[in-house]
């Protein structure tokens, strides 16, 4: 996607959006960034809050314990951001009706209030958690809205280890399940675990760089994250499914 960024990182603050010294647009397309974002780091620990109840392994539960507490404070930092834009959690929730139905969210959704099998759990933790990883490490570390580039190097400093608990828990899985069954596992997280990036050269994610907020298209995001996965499943003798082309992906 060939869109030239025009608004440096961390160069917007809530102020200047208050006095109207950004486009309006800014501001709208910031708002709808932050509630998604904000959406995924409250499913995500209401889905470690489900994984509390379902993981019997007890080596796995203080991990898990320690990334609900510490997702729930992402959430915060993320809600605190839109009200400081004037927009409270319900508010921001209410936008995304929608979207919350999506295949993008279908993971996160999942995540939080659909699964039920331990082996399903963790590979929502292995779909949700890396790929958060780099939707902010990438995208958002250098947003052009100082109070979100902020919040995104507290989380990314949490989620390095939350990265290595998802590497952890696909081990376990196979170390518990066999190769076999986290294979077929691997077949239906997989697709939801792209599918969270977004659509491919969206006119929102046009917006998004040209204002500085995010750096890269959603594209480019999941080529990274299977990279990235591919090694590991390689590691552990797994094989990742193929994927349809287009958005939203399924497994061919
Ligand atoms: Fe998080
Ligand atoms: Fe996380």
């Amino acid at each position: 996607m060939s869109v030239r960024r025009e608004i440096p990182p961390r160069a917007v603050e809530p102020d200047d959006v208050k006095a109207g010294r950004v486009d309006p647009h800014y501001r709208k397309t910031l708002a709808r960034l932050l509630a998604a974002h904000a959406l995924a780091e409250k499913l995500t620990a209401l889905g470690y809050e489900r994984a509390l109840e379902a993981v019997k392994n007890a080596e796995l539960r203080p991990a898990i314990e320690k990334n609900l507490v510490e997702e729930r404070r992402h959430a915060r930092l993320v809600y605190r951001a839109l009200e400081e834009l004037g927009i409270n959690e319900q508010a921001a929730d209410q936008t995304m009706v929608s979207a919350y139905r999506s295949p993008s969210f279908e993971a996160p959704r999942r995540f939080a209030e659909r699964t039920r099998t331990e082996l399903d759990l963790l590979m929502a933790t292995v779909s949700v958690d890396m790929t958060g990883l780099i939707m902010i490490g990438v995208n958002y570390r250098d947003s052009s809205y100082a109070p979100h580039a902020r919040a995104a190097e507290l989380i990314l400093e949490e989620e390095a280890d939350h990265d290595a608990l998802a590497s952890d828990l696909l081990g376990q899985a196979v170390e518990h399940y066999g190769p076999l069954r986290v294979n077929l596992a691997l077949r239906k997280w997989i697709p939801r675990a792209v599918n969270f990036f977004g659509p491919p050269g969206s006119g929102f994610t046009s917006d998004c760089i040209r204002f500085g907020l995010k750096t890269s298209d959603n594209a480019e995001l999941a080529e990274i994250y299977l990279t990235m996965l591919e090694r590991r499943t390689r590691q552990l003798g797994l094989r990742l499914p193929k994927l349809t082309p287009d958005y939203p992906h399924a497994a061919a």
